[in-house]
């Protein structure tokens, strides 16, 4: 019997939903080659929605996404609605939820694609940050006191539980494992200064790896690590760090690996629902142009194909896609591809189909 799997489609805001169409023909050109079935269901929540109804995200959408095997999602972010209404009731709320605890971001550099490392190669650039997706200061504890007097204070606490860090860690060590590349897994802290938070993920990092004989293990601070991804991107396999700093240092590896049109990511949960989505945001002022680059999202619609288990898809996406930013994309931003977003949906497409990507 052919294998089918349940995908609920969120194209969100902005450029979301002309990037997720280029992802989801990638996706059929794959069921269609490898023999498999996807169904997608399309969840109109958003910027535009939340302007016409009020509503962000009810309940009942949240409890129909735990019955699919996965999430595909384009951007959330509307510039006539004020930050944090939607990051934080739709993008924060769905990853809460549904409980997908990393947030696994590829920084990859394909030939043919220009980076700003100066004599940097494909060869220098390939390792893979896990970044803690459900604790930190993401957790949103703290709160403020005088609002709007000389007196006000704001307090925004970092929420690390020894549950939650160790997840992540072991989650970081696994995935190193299966990756088999340099077998060398980097944590990111800052213990000379946040003492508390990155004494209890020192703790549990050196913990864990005693379980990992067969990885290296490395350390370094937050503000080193940014120096390093410049200068030495070569030194990293994985890299495991918490929601903060994780948030910070991919939007670095998505620059050098090329930008955030081709900057891809998945929001795990290894034993529920997964949500994969380009890491680039709504892109806002390119709404409708079709020139945005899809290739965010196609690699993400990769990652989904890897976690749900369908591996031959995704290296066949993979292989797609290296084919076209070699052959057929001359510059990643918006506008200068020398193809619409769709035509290159198409090139992606083809190449899967024809399995002439290598
Ligand atoms: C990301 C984004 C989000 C984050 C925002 C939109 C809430 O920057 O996915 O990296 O900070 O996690
Ligand atoms: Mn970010």
């Amino acid at each position: 019997m052919t294998k089918k799997y349940d995908i609920a489609v969120l194209p969100g805001d902005g450029t979301g939903p002309e990037v997720v169409d280029e992802g989801l023909k990638v996706l059929e050109a794959a069921a269609a080659k490898f023999g498999f079935q996807m169904d997608f269901t399309t969840f109109n929540i958003g910027g535009d929605h939340y302007l016409a109804t009020g509503e962000i995200l009810p309940d009942d959408i949240i409890e129909q996404l735990t019955k699919r095997d996965a999430i595909f999602l384009g951007a959330i972010g509307h510039p006539d609605v004020k930050p944090g209404i939607l990051e934080k009731g739709i993008l924060l709320n769905l990853r809460f939820a549904l409980d997908q605890y990393i947030n696994l971001r590829p920084v990859k550099l394909y030939e043919g694609v220009a980076t700003p490392l100066k004599d940097k190669t494909p060869a220098d650039i390939d390792f893979v940050v896990v970044r803690e997706n459900s604790e930190g200061l993401y957790a949103g504890a703290g709160g403020t006191l005088k609002k709007g007097t000389p007196d006000e204070v704001a307090i925004q606490e970092s929420i690390n539980t020894r549950k939650g860090v160790e997840r992540c860690i072991r989650y970081a060590f696994e995935y190193c494992r299966k990756r088999n590349k340099a077998k060398k897994l980097t944590l990111c802290g800052k213990t000379n200064v946040l003492t508390y938070a990155f004494d209890l993920w020192e703790r549990a990092f050196n913990e864990v790896a005693k379980e990992y004989p067969d990885i290296e293990t490395d350390y370094a601070h937050v503000d080193a690590i940014c120096m390093w991804m410049v200068k030495n991107p070569e030194w990293f396999d994985v890299i495991v760090t918490d929601n903060m700093f994780g948030d910070i240092i991919t939007d670095l590896g998505a620059m050098i690996q090329g930008g955030m049109g081709i900057a891809a990511g998945g929001n795990i949960n290894p034993e529920g629902v997964s949500m994969f989505e380009p890491i680039g945001g709504s892109a806002p002022k390119y709404t409708g142009m079709g020139i945005i680059n899809p290739i965010a999202a196609i690699s993400s619609a990769q990652l989904l194909l890897e976690t749900i288990g369908e591996s031959k898809a995704a290296l066949a996406i993979e292989a797609a896609v290296k084919k076209t930013l070699r052959d057929d994309i001359k510059d990643m931003g918006a506008g200068k591809m020398g193809h619409s977003t769709s035509e290159v949906g198409d090139i992606v497409a083809n190449y899967v189909k024809g399995g002439t990507g290598e």
